[in-house]
């Protein structure tokens, strides 16, 4: 059957991450493509304590049965909490919504305030997924430039102006794809910019817990006067991915229409999974379990920097983060790294992924992303040398050419 599939998913193509995959489940390829917390990270005992004793003594039937959209009542109280670590003010669980991850919160957002054609401005580049939602909504992307330390403020301005944009959406911390934290300066900058033009921003702050080096820096949130950030994080790179558990945090009536746009995508987040969450939060058990795995990030992290100072050829520049997941590489000689994907899979046994995705304009070639967290350093340090020997054949095939 010829399937008239919707103008809105018509053209859309898949993840090119998610794509990518079945070429990496080959056995002994290395794969610096994807973005999951080390398995070795995952609290797996603990999750099996606090799960057990919920059924036994939690009234289990209650944490199987439906539940309210908004979230499980303490976990509304306590994930609340964690969100405040960042300087967020808002006390009362009517600024707070329960989400199925932060995903999910962007695309509430977008859900409840994009019509078609709308512009969104974004950092370029910025976190795939969430071109790849506001496209659902058949909204606009125009990508800001960026600094070492985040989005460029004038060219934000400049283009406030130029496209007026309905939404800003910023990744502050260890951003993914690059691994880029905002400044200070540049955090003020922006809650003082939207506000007075009115662009309602999405803060989306997964790997904000995972610092290594360097101060904790205030959430936008916390300079929001105007009512215009949303605060958006999940327990995926604290805790655990799968249970599909996040917050936001945001003016009362923006919870609401994204409570009523949440109605209609998936009732409530799993109650169980909150409640999960909820008995690790209460337990205490975040603060020490991030003791354990920041150390692991910061040595692979540590692993792959050390391995690109030896062998990585001079014509690319990377990313040194102070936390996250990912680091970000740019052929400062123009060297098409995204058409060479392929070939450099298939010779290396080890991939990468190519940055061109993760811009507005999807059409930048010299960039790519670089995951540490899912590597033992033995494997950073093989993987790493076989690129570089890859793109020093490539490069200097190009300059005898
Ligand atoms: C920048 C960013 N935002 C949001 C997410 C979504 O994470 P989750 O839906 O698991 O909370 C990710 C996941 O990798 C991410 O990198």
């Amino acid at each position: 059957m010829e399937y008239n599939f919707s103008d809105r998913l018509k053209t859309l193509e898949g993840n090119a991450i998610r794509e990518i995959f079945s070429l990496l489940s080959r056995p002994g390829i290395i794969s610096f493509a994807g973005g999951f917390p080390a398995k070795e990270t995952l609290p797996v005992a603990e999750i099996g304590r606090i799960t057990a004793d919920l059924l036994e003594n939690g009234g289990a039937q209650q944490l199987l049965q439906y539940g309210g959209t908004e979230g499980y009542s303490p976990l509304l109280e306590s994930a609340l909490e964690y969100a405040r670590r960042t300087g967020i003010r808002e006390t009362s669980v009517k600024n707070a919504l329960i989400i199925s991850g932060g995903q999910q919160g962007i695309d509430l957002v977008f859900k409840a305030f994009l019509n078609k054609g709308d512009a969104i401005l974004v950092e370029d580049p910025t976190y795939l997924a969430s071109l790849h939602i506001l496209k659902t909504y058949e909204g606009r992307a125009y990508g800001v430039k960026s600094d070492d330390d985040g989005l460029n403020i004038e060219d934000l301005e400049k283009k406030i102006k130029a496209y007026k944009p309905k939404i800003l959406y910023v990744v502050a911390n260890f951003s993914n794809p690059t691994g880029k934290t905002l400044s200070l300066e540049k955090r003020k900058a922006i809650a003082a910019l939207t506000a007075k033009y009115g662009v309602i921003v999405i803060e989306d702050d997964p790997y904000g817990e995972l610092r290594f080096a360097g101060e904790r820096l205030p959430s936008i949130k916390s300079m929001d006067a105007d009512g215009n950030v949303v605060y958006v994080t999940s327990f995926s790179k604290t805790i655990a991915p799968g249970l599909r558990t996040g917050i936001a945090v945001a003016d009362e009536q923006i919870i609401r229409k994204m409570t009523i746009g949440k109605q209609a995508t998936d009732v409530h987040t799993s109650t169980l999974s909150q409640a999960i969450i909820d008995g690790y939060l209460r337990r205490g058990l975040l603060n020490p379990h991030l003791k354990e795995i920041i150390p692991v990030y910061k040595t692979r992290k540590d692993a792959m920097i050390n391995a690109i100072r030896c062998y990585m050829p001079q014509e690319i520049a990377f990313t040194d983060p102070d936390g996250g997941l990912f680091l970000w590489g740019e052929f400062q000689n123009g060297f098409d790294v995204d058409g060479a994907f392929k070939e450099a899979v298939a010779e290396t046994q080890t991939a990468y992924v190519s940055g061109r995705t993760f811009f507005a304009s999807g059409d930048v070639t010299n960039t790519f992303r670089l995951n540490y967290s899912m590597s033992g350093v033995e494997q950073i340090d093989i993987g790493i040398k076989r690129l570089a020997d890859f793109f020093k054949k490539k490069i200097a095939k190009k300059i005898a050419k």
